[in-house]
């Protein structure tokens, strides 16, 4: 397909939001340029940024731009500078109203194994196993948007966060994991800590009643306890991993590790507005303006936005391509590169690394015109 034009707003935010961000959009535009599309950016005030700006981590121009956009690309949030705000003046608060307001209730972070940074895995993944596990959060309810309370004397002597969940919470993203799941290797695991929580219990139950419909799939329902140990112990039983929004965020972290770094994972925000593309590391301030953090989670959001939202499944794996070649000539931005770093490997920054990619993608497409295929 050629000539696909859309729009994207993007949200660099704080910290290392924009210098990854300006990596995506670098191998974007090569993207646009070898397969003739055009990609409009408009880049708006979001987060910290925002509040030193105009005074909201989420205007209202900024979202308005975001539900008239074909899709959102985000950087990250955050900082030691609005730490001493309220939660909901918090650059975080931002991040959440824009999830809210796009009605973004699923979240999926692909988390796999790249061939090269296999030595770096803090596992011994047994040769022949790899890790390729997609954990599928859900992400407008939960305890991070419960009914808050405080009180006593004093007005802080007690604090309360609730976990609610409804049915059809539970029920719309649990089926989106089952197709998931249906479409890759068929195996759900459902995360819940029901031996303890009324709001997990519930989550079982929706889960167990749905599986009836999908019997291709196989579902496995793990207490998060359990599920946190068995990510560590043996990662490639994992397909397809369901969560409540608290356990997702925090399985994913973890999952991340054992690949190599936050800084390789995407994410994709899916609900009834425009979706949202964002890497799941944070702002990292203490790297920020240093060139050094990796922009390899947000390029592979720049692919993920291509595949999932415009259709472009080849663009969308040249570029996935493209990573990998560039780890495989031995590009390494510092989280990546370990300290008895193999010979041929070399540490670069944020700037150059995402230059790699995007020089393998621009090679790797001069290829595939001259065997004409794919294109
Ligand atoms: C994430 C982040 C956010 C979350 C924060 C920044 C609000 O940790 O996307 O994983 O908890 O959802
Ligand atoms: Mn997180």
């Amino acid at each position: 397909m050629t000539g696909v034009r859309k729009k994207i707003a993007v949200l660099p935010g704080d910290g290392i939001g924009p210098e990854v961000i300006h990596g995506a959009i670098s191998v974007l535009d090569e993207c646009a340029r070898s397969f003739s599309h055009h990609f409009d950016f408009r880049e708006l005030p979001f987060g910290g940024a925002a509040i030193d700006q105009c005074g909201h981590p989420l205007p209202a121009e900024t979202l308005e731009s975001c539900r008239e956009a074909d899709a959102v690309l985000l950087g990250a949030v955050g900082g030691a500078k609005w730490d001493s705000q309220p939660l909901d003046r918090r650059p975080e608060a931002g991040l959440l109203g824009l999830r809210k307001e796009l009605g973004l209730y699923i979240n999926v972070r692909p988390v796999k194994l790249f061939e090269p940074l296999r030595e770096i895995s803090p596992l011994r993944i047994e040769k022949g196993s790899t890790i390729d596990l997609e954990i599928v959060r859900e992400l407008a309810g939960g305890i991070y948007f419960g009914p808050r309370q405080s009180g006593g004397e004093g007005a802080e002597e007690f604090v309360s966060d609730t976990e609610i969940y409804s049915v059809r919470e539970i029920e719309r993203v649990a089926l989106y994991a089952f197709r998931r799941a249906a479409a890759r290797r068929g195996q759900l695991a459902s995360i819940d800590k029901a031996n303890v929580l009324a709001s997990s219990g519930l989550w079982r139950r929706t889960v167990q009643r749905i599986a009836k419909d999908f019997p291709e799939v196989t579902v496995e329902s793990l207490y998060v306890d359990n599920a946190a140990l068995q990510i560590l112990l043996r990662p490639s039983q994992f397909d397809v991993m369901l969560t409540s929004n608290m356990f997702g965020d925090i399985l994913s972290d973890e999952a991340a590790g054992l690949v190599g770094s936050i800084g390789l994972i995407p994410s994709m925000s899916l609900g009834n507005g425009t979706a949202l593309y964002e890497p799941i590391h944070g702002s990292a301030p203490q790297l920020a303006g240093k060139d050094c953090a990796n922009p390899i989670g947000t390029i592979l959001c720049a692919a993920m936005m291509l595949r999932e939202s415009f259709g472009l499944a080849t663009e969308a794996a040249a570029i996935e391509r493209a990573v990998a070649h560039a780890l495989s000539r031995g590009y390494r931005t510092p989280d990546i590169a370990s300290p008895g770093a193999k010979s041929g490997v070399q540490i670069v920054g944020c700037a150059e690394m995402s230059a790699r990619i995007r020089a393998a993608l621009s090679e790797s497409l001069s290829e595939t015109e001259r065997y004409g295929w794919g294109v």
